[in-house]
C-alpha cells in the first residue's frame, strides 16, 4: 500500500466502476454510523464491496457497512458510500479519504457527508439532528491532514482555501427543506478527534472552550479532500450521545448506545436528504 495515492490510483478505482455502470454520479453521499439504511433505498442499484474496487479500504467496525453503492435517489444519479473507515481502524488518511477522491473523479459536484456525534452544546439531545456549519480540524492540526504528501494537481492545489468549508448555499436550503418538512434542525461547528477512545472530563471541557459543539472521529478529512477538489459540501450530524457538563455525573459513552440512536435518527436524516436531493 502506498503511503500516499497518485490521480492514476483514484483514476483505476473509478475506471473499475465505470466498466460496470453507466452511472455518472453528480452527488456522493457518506454515510456514517448506523446511518446506513438510506444506501438500501437506491434505485438502480450498483453495490461494489470495498475490498472489490483498486486500492479502496475495507472498513473494520460494527455498523460500518462497506459497500460503495451507485444509482438514483430522488432521480439524481449518487454514489453512496455506505459506512466509512476511519483512521483509528489503522488506515492512513490517504486511505480514508480515498472513496471522495473517486467520486470527484467519477463527476460529483456535491458530497452530503453524515455522522454520528457527540453533543458538546448543552441545549442538544439526543436524537438532535445538526446542520455543520463550520468545523475544527483538531486532528488535522495534530499533523494528520489528508492533504499532507505530494499535491494531486489534477484535482486542486497545494493550499486550498477553507474558508467556506460547508456551502452557504446547500446550507440554506437544508433549512428551508428541514422547515418545510417539520425537521427540527440544530446548527453547529463539529470538532474532529482522531478516537478510538471516548472524551475525557477535562477533553469536553476544552472542547467547549474552544468553539465546538457536537465532537466525531470523522467526516473532517473527507470534507477537507472535498475542498481541496473544488466540491461543494453539505454535512448533517446525528447526536447519538451528549456529553455531561461541568458538575453533572459523568456518563459513559459507548458504541453501542452510539449505534442505536443512529437508527433511530436514520428516517429524519433520510428525509431531509431526500428533501434536499428533490429540490435540486
Ligand atoms: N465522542 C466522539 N465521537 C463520537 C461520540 C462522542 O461522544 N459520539 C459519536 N461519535
Amino acid at each position: 500500500m502506498p503511503e500516499f495515492f497518485s490521480y492514476a490510483d483514484f483514476e483505476a478505482a473509478a475506471a473499475a466502476i465505470r466498466e460496470v455502470t453507466d452511472i455518472r454520479p453528480q452527488v456522493g453521499l457518506v454515510l456514517g454510523s448506523g446511518l446506513s439504511p438510506l444506501a438500501e433505498h437506491v434505485e438502480d442499484s450498483v453495490s461494489f464491496g470495498y475490498q472489490e474496487l483498486p486500492h479502496f479500504p475495507a472498513s473494520t467496525v460494527a455498523g460500518h457497512v462497506g459497500q460503495f453503492v451507485l444509482g438514483h435517489l430522488e432521480d439524481q444519479p449518487v454514489a453512496v458510500m455506505q459506512g466509512r473507515v476511519h483512521y483509528y481502524e489503522g488506515y492512513s488518511m490517504a486511505q480514508v479519504t480515498f472513496p471522495v477522491r473517486v467520486m470527484q473523479v467519477l463527476g460529483i459536484n456535491r458530497l452530503i457527508v453524515t455522522n454520528a456525534a457527540g453533543g458538546l452544546h448543552p441545549d442538544f439531545r439526543v436524537g438532535d439532528l445538526m446542520l455543520i456549519t463550520d468545523h475544527i480540524n483538531l486532528i488535522g492540526m495534530a499533523g494528520l491532514n489528508p492533504l499532507r504528501g505530494p499535491n494531486v494537481d489534477e484535482l486542486g492545489p497545494r493550499f486550498p482555501d477553507m474558508s467556506e468549508p460547508y456551502d452557504d448555499t446547500l446550507c440554506s436550503l437544508a433549512r428551508r427543506v428541514a422547515a418545510d418538512e417539520d425537521l427540527p434542525l440544530r446548527e453547529g461547528v463539529y470538532v474532529c478527534l482522531a478516537g478510538p477512545a471516548y472524551e475525557t472530563p477535562a477533553d469536553v471541557r476544552f472542547l467547549r472552550l474552544i468553539g465546538a459543539h457536537a465532537v466525531g472521529m470523522s467526516t473532517v478529512p473527507e470534507v477537507t479532500v472535498a475542498r481541496h477538489g473544488g466540491t461543494r459540501v453539505l454535512g448533517l450530524s446525528g447526536i447519538t450521545n451528549v456529553l455531561p457538563e461541568e458538575g453533572e455525573p459523568a456518563g459513559e459513552t459507548n458504541h453501542e448506545e452510539v449505534l442505536e440512536a443512529g437508527k433511530r435518527l436514520a428516517p429524519r436524516l433520510e428525509a431531509l436528504i431526500r428533501g434536499m436531493l428533490r429540490a435540486e
